[in-house]
């Protein structure tokens, strides 16, 4: 099939257009033309359509092909001007070229023009398609650079010799306020982060650039450029550094404000812990530095036990508010001497529950409630409330309920005096893996027969 052409025809004489029109439909074209004479009517019929190619004579009584060449230059048409002549010299057809003629053709040899026309329209392809991935590549990079201006992100690219290659608005800020970009280009990171080198990043950006690896550092800026905090991130670009710099300072304030909020709950929930307890020992003055006591050995096993900080915290806690619930149980009952009726031991009993139903309602992060609930269940099930076995006691309730029975064994009580440490180690030894759990027996005896545990380091 044909391909179709527009021409436009700058010509005088209705025969040599014809003549030319017919040459070019020989071959694979199927040309559509228009014939002008003068700039007017050329100007008006670049105007009007849309034309894949000039034709043009050089020699015309009102018109000559260097003054349509100047109006297509001047249009700025980017298709293919061929000038076809009978009288033009060869010097003068190279001028022409040279003003932007794709190419010159004598009308005696007019089998040269469709390979000319051929190749002319390939050139304007081929150019066309440039133009576009250039005029593509500069958006692209526009929108790039107009993405990294308004980022407030820190962007910054240095060679392999460190000096820098590019950086966006807000890292000049930070370099150097108020530069002008051109004038940081090329220079060493040494000279605009000064501490770089000190601080050991230096080596560090080194390092990544040979192997590859990102590196993440926080520092904080020097006081002239306002003490910022700052959270840098280098990686490879190339055989060179990228860095994305983000200013942290509003989230460093924001959690050191949360931080010390926190330090000041926790001193106000340590006060309340701490109430707590001392309410329970005016009510039952007989056992008082019981509880605190039982913590400070419970806490102990814990560490000997070498268990999470988590857990540590709650079985201080635990231990430190463990009889609470004896605050409804009254105080003629808790400090009798001699032995208790079933009734009034039932009451005592009581006070693990009483001692979970205070503890839920105070909203620790920790499981004390349980802990206090379960704090004289035993591993066969012969404690109570709930007369839970093995597993299904928490470990905390188990570390509380040995601390609970050594401390009380070995201190006077209203209705006995004390038994001593080495009866309460023997309590302790022969409930082992019956009604203690026998790791936390362990960690016990290791404390008193081995380290030396007593009270008096309170
Ligand atoms: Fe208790």
């Amino acid at each position: 099939m044909k391909k179709k052409l527009k021409i436009l025809m700058v010509e005088d004489s209705k025969d040599d257009a014809l003549l030319i029109i017919r040459n070019i439909s020989k071959e694979s074209f199927e040309p559509e033309y228009e014939r002008v004479e003068t700039p007017e009517t050329m100007e008006a019929a670049l105007n009007s359509k849309k034309w894949d190619i000039i034709l043009s004579d050089y020699n015309m009584p009102n018109f000559s092909g260097l003054d349509a060449l100047k109006i297509f230059k001047k249009m700025d048409f980017k298709i293919p001007f061929i000038i076809i002549s009978g009288t033009i010299g060869e010097e003068l057809a190279i001028d022409t070229i040279r003003l932007g003629a794709s190419d010159y053709i004598m009308k005696d040899n007019l089998a040269r023009l469709v390979p000319s026309i051929k190749r002319g329209l390939q050139e304007t392809r081929i150019k066309k398609e440039r133009e576009n991935a250039i005029k593509a590549l500069t958006k692209s990079e526009d929108r790039l650079k107009s993405f990294m201006n308004s980022a407030t992100e820190l962007f910054s690219i240095w060679n392999s010799e460190i000096n820098l290659v590019e950086l966006n608005k807000a890292a000049i800020e930070l370099f150097s306020p108020g530069a002008v970009k051109k004038d940081l280009i090329g220079k060493k990171m040494t000279d605009l982060i000064p501490s770089v080198k000190e601080s050991g990043n230096l080596d560090k950006y080194l390092e990544v650039i040979k192997t590859g690896k990102p590196y993440y550092h926080e520092q904080i800026t020097p006081p002239q450029l306002g003490s910022r905090n700052l959270a840098v991130k280098a990686f490879k670009v190339g055989k060179g550094l990228g860095m994305l710099t983000t200013d942290i300072t509003a989230r460093k304030l924001a959690e050191d404000k949360l931080r010390k909020s926190y330090t000041k709950l926790q001193k106000t929930l340590n006060g309340t812990i701490n109430a707590l307890a001392s309410i329970v020992e005016t009510n039952d003055p007989y056992t008082s530095g019981h509880q605190k006591r039982v913590a400070f050995l419970a806490i102990a096993i814990s560490e000997e036990l070498g268990l999470d900080e988590n857990i540590i915290e709650s079985v201080g806690t635990a231990a430190i508010i463990h009889d609470i619930g004896k605050i409804n149980v009254p105080a003629s009952i808790l400090s009798k001497p001699g032995k208790l009726s079933d009734i009034e031991f039932s009451m005592i009993k009581t006070h693990s529950r009483t001692g979970y139903d205070i503890a839920k309602n105070i909203e620790f992060v920790l499981p004390i409630d349980k802990i206090l609930l379960q704090h004289h269940e035993r591993l066969d099930g012969s404690g109570y409330p709930d007369g839970i076995k093995g597993k299904d006691i928490l470990l905390e309730a188990k570390i509380l309920t040995v601390a609970d029975v050594v401390e009380a064994m070995s201190t006077h009580r209203p209705y006995r005096p004390s038994l001593g440490i080495d009866k309460a180690l023997e309590e302790i030894s022969k409930g082992k893996g019956k009604i203690y759990d026998s790791k936390v027996v362990d960690a016990c005896e290791v404390l008193f027969m081995k380290k030396d545990f007593n009270w008096d380091k309170m």
